[in-house]
């Protein structure tokens, strides 16, 4: 029998448009493929934006229910999948009907679980409202949720069919929340863009403070450069198939065991902050990352107002830390590490840490932390 082949790719699109769900803004209306689907909205963006979104599903959404949750890390769970499931079942949600997420990375994780499972699958659209869902979370093809106190232990791979992005939403996020979603920029500019790190590091106080209104046009611009750099990464290996040697994982190897000891009170932009400060210092001790680049990298964590140590993170739970990497990377540890600011590589095997530079850079870290008189996170 002749071989056969099946591509498993899926194109989506990305559109940065603004006012999303102002009635005379056809972008959503536009991207969906029918008639009927559940909008699932985060309560905190409901009860600032509601009466628009209710507005706009009345005019042009009519075959459309929402659904209103609050959304948290603690509730990223399989309960809160099947609720949204349970929804689908009680609006008799059809294989071409659609969920649409609008709400942070919890709401855009749980939302790609659900429509995974529903009928085996029927699509789903992301409307991204924080600057973490808009720049990582909401533009990927993976969802996830935590299990036994595991952080994304159950997941799947499911693009959406379409990605909104809306930067006006940024106006309601908390500073600290926006500090957050600034991690993830600093992490893919780390990895691949020197002008991106550059810029964040001229505007990036200003935008927080201003919610992204102020420089406007910066901000959209480092927006759509994030997007642009991010999707580049999950283009070349989308499934994760052609090795486990990923630059996006930069920042997300420590910070998972982080997250998870803080009972997901630490946000997922903080715990890759201090993911990120120990991976340069690694980087230094390793002798593959000068000093004056090391420095650059920790002082522009610490003006953007994030942590670069937690005394959560003891050298335990960093060793914990890479036994569990290496299982979920295929038994490679592949660390993403700077080499420079805009250039990254991988330290592939747990036998690259010699000796004690894991115990060293954690030290290291810690006294940074304590001359940049930091509240650790
Ligand atoms: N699937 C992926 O590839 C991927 C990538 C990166 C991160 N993530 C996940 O994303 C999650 C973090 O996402 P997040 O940082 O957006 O957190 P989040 O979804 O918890 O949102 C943060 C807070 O902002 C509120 N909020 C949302 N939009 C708002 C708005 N416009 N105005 C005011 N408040 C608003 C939410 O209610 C919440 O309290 C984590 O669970 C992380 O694991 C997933």
């Amino acid at each position: 029998m002749a071989g056969m082949h099946c591509t498993l790719i899926r194109d989506y699109d990305v559109i940065v448009t603004s006012k999303v769900f102002d009635p005379a803004n056809s972008a959503l209306s536009a991207a969906l493929d029918c008639q009927r689907g559940i909008i699932v909205v985060d309560e905190a963006v409901m009860r600032m934006y509601g009466t628009s979104i209710r507005a706009y599903m009345e005019e042009r959404l009519p075959g459309f229910i929402s659904l209103v949750a609050h959304f948290s890390e603690q509730g990223k769970t399989l309960d809160t999948v099947l609720d949204i499931c349970a929804a689908a079942q009680r609006h008799h949600i059809a294989r071409r009907d659609v969920l649409v997420a609008v709400g942070g990375g919890v709401c855009c994780d749980l939302v790609s679980v659900a429509a995974s499972l529903i009928r085996r699958g029927v699509p789903y659209i992301t409307v991204p409202t924080t600057l973490l869902g808009q720049i990582d979370a909401g533009i990927a093809l993976k969802g996830a949720v935590n299990f036994g106190g595991q952080k994304n232990y159950l997941g799947c791979f499911r693009a959406p069919s379409s990605v909104l992005i809306d930067p006006d939403f940024l106006q309601s996020v908390s500073r600290a929340e926006l500090r957050s979603g600034t991690a993830e920029m600093m992490k893919i500019a780390l990895v691949k863009d020197r002008a991106l790190w550059f810029a964040i590091r001229e505007h990036g106080p200003t935008l927080i403070q201003s919610g992204f209104r102020s420089p406007k046009r910066i901000g959209s611009e480092l927006i759509d450069r994030s997007v642009e750099l991010m999707l580049e990464e999950l283009a070349a290996n989308p499934y994760e198939e052609f090795g486990l040697r990923r630059l996006a994982d930069f920042g997300h190897t420590f910070s998972t065991r982080l997250e998870e000891l803080s009972c997901w009170r630490l946000r997922h932009g903080e715990a890759v902050a201090v993911d990120m400060a120990l991976s340069s210092v690694l980087a230094a001790e390793l002798g593959l990352l000068g000093e004056q680049d090391l420095w650059e990298i920790l002082c522009l964590i610490t003006a953007l107002g994030l942590p670069i140590w937690s005394p959560l993170l003891t050298e335990n739970a960093a060793r914990e830390a890479v036994v569990a990497a290496v299982r979920h990377r295929g038994g490679a540890l592949n660390l993403v590490v700077p080499r420079g600011i805009g250039v990254a590589t991988f330290v592939e095997r747990p036998g690259d840490l010699p000796g004690d530079v894991l115990g060293a850079a954690l030290r290291r870290v810690q006294q940074y932390s304590a001359d940049l008189r930091l509240t650790p996170a």
